[in-house]
């Protein structure tokens, strides 16, 4: 008889980093995800219902958000710094036996360009390489995004080339550009072993 099939899931956490948390999302976010939803640089790249109401944002806490848990497929966290709601970044389509993932994210516009989005994607993307034992988060640029290009570059993924077609934006089909993050990655240069030392 073949063995059952065991879902493998994320752990549920809250990961601090230097001033942001990721946490889960809640309902008192419902409100901050609908204006940052419906905001044109968001919508520009992402391609969300065109007019975002509260019950999309319901939906995305109450709906997406749990079923990616469960299901095993990803985890959907809430970026918050100073103790407002900053963004959303996620893992998806993961293949626990192949251990891979992808992530994705938003700001919320009033914290753009601080950094913020740079080191959620660094937080989640190293944990789920060391704590949940994966072996590589991939990352899709649209063809022109160069703020999120910028992320991806600064959070220290590296760029493997074009997905041609793959990608689909309200403005229609797009190429992507593919970057991953590997555990290799993770390990610090000596030049920046030596500027932190207390750096594994
Ligand atoms: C892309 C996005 C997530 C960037 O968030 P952010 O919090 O501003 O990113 P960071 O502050 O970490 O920026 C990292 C770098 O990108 C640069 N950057 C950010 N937005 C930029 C833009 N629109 N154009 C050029 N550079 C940009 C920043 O200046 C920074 O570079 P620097 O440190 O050399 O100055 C945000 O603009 C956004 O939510 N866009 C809409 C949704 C989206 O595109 N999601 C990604 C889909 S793949």
């Amino acid at each position: 008889m073949p063995a059952a099939t065991q879902t493998t899931r994320f752990d549920d956490v809250t990961l601090e980093g230097e001033g942001l948390s990721l946490r889960p999302f809640t309902d008192a976010d419902l409100d901050a995800i609908a204006e940052a939803c419906a905001d044109e640089e968001t919508q520009r790249w992402l391609p969300l219902p065109r007019t975002y109401s509260r019950d999309d944002a319901r939906w995305f806490v109450q709906t997406f958000a749990v079923a990616q848990r469960d299901s095993g497929a990803g985890l959907v966290r809430a970026i918050e710094v100073d103790g407002r709601l900053a963004g959303a970044i996620d893992l998806k389509k993961t293949n626990w036996t192949a251990r891979t993932t992808e992530t994705g994210y938003w700001a919320s516009p009033w914290v753009r360009g601080r950094g913020v989005t740079t080191a959620a994607v660094r937080l989640l993307a190293s944990w789920a390489l060391t704590d949940q034992g994966l072996e590589r988060v991939e990352l899709l640029t649209a063809m022109g995004n160069t703020g999120s290009e910028r992320v991806a570059d600064k959070a220290g993924f590296q760029r493997e080339g074009i997905a041609r077609n793959a990608g689909v934006i309200h403005a229609g089909r797009v190429d992507l550009t593919v970057w991953s993050l590997v555990p290799a990655d993770l390990i610090p240069t000596p030049d920046e072993a030596a500027a932190e030392p207390g750096r594994r």
